[in-house]
């Protein structure tokens, strides 16, 4: 049966990875979001991926409305994510309104937006990170974005409570370093371990296949200690 999935944050890194993995699968219809919307359109050439713009920075609600998605949603991934690397003194108010902003107030937003087109058993996957995770090495620098993704991870649990008399599922994954321009950016000169493809293969065989055997958790994806 055909599956349709929705990548938020699909322009680059994990999420075009992830974009390109589920369109190659047979039966799926793949649906990128992100604000991008001519990247997503010169990489996107194949016939079972449509490309929309969305910013989940504002008026998440109206842009999701106006974009009118029909279909049943099997698969949602909440993949869209800012990464702000400062000194705590130099974190600005901005930078840490943005931060929320994208990594958590705007990926419950959209969750909210689309709930109405998700498929009674859908499988929403919002990703996180390892800075996120409790009791793992944190990095100087990232207070807003780690703090923020943490609250991703309580979100998690949250909706996982409140939807759990349904077949609804949502899970969180805690991902380490991946090869991306966010952490070039971030890290320079860093070299991760893992690939963008490598980690969409995961994320991608994750969602499909274990929504019946996790909800409301949070998992770290990740080979280093602690
Ligand atoms: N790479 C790592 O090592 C690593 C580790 C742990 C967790 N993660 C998480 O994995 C996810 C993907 O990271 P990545 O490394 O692939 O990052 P990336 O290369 O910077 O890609 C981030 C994606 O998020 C989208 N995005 C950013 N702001 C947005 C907004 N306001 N509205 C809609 N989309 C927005 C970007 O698209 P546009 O600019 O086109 O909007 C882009 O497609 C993020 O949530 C990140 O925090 C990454």
């Amino acid at each position: 049966m055909n599956k349709s999935i929705v990548i938020l944050g699909a322009s680059q890194g994990i999420g075009a990875a992830l974009v390109d993995h589920f369109a190659q699968l047979e039966d799926t219809t793949v649906i990128a979001l992100s604000r991008n919307l001519a990247k997503m359109r010169g990489r996107f050439l194949q016939k079972n991926v449509s490309c929309h713009q969305l910013d989940i920075s504002q008026d998440v609600h109206q842009q999701i409305a106006a974009l009118g998605f029909a279909s049943p949603i099997d698969i949602l991934i909440n993949n869209a994510g800012l990464l702000v690397n400062k000194p705590f003194p130099a974190l600005t108010h901005q930078d840490f309104t943005e931060s929320y902003q994208v990594n958590v107030i705007g990926i419950m937003e959209a969750t909210q937006a689309l709930l109405p087109q998700l498929a009674a058993d859908a499988h929403i996957v919002n990703i996180s990170s390892m800075g996120g995770f409790q009791g793992s090495l944190k990095f100087a620098g990232l207070a807003a974005y780690s703090t923020s993704k943490a609250a991703l991870c309580a979100f998690t649990e949250l909706f996982a409570e409140e939807y759990k008399a349904t077949s609804l599922r949502m899970n969180c994954l805690c991902l380490g370093a991946v090869q991306t321009e966010m952490l070039s950016a971030a890290f320079p000169g860093y070299i991760a371990p893992t690939s963008p493809a490598e980690m969409a293969q995961f994320i991608a065989d994750f969602a499909l296949n274990n929504g019946s055997f996790f909800n409301g958790k949070i998992i770290p994806v990740s080979s280093s200690n602690p």
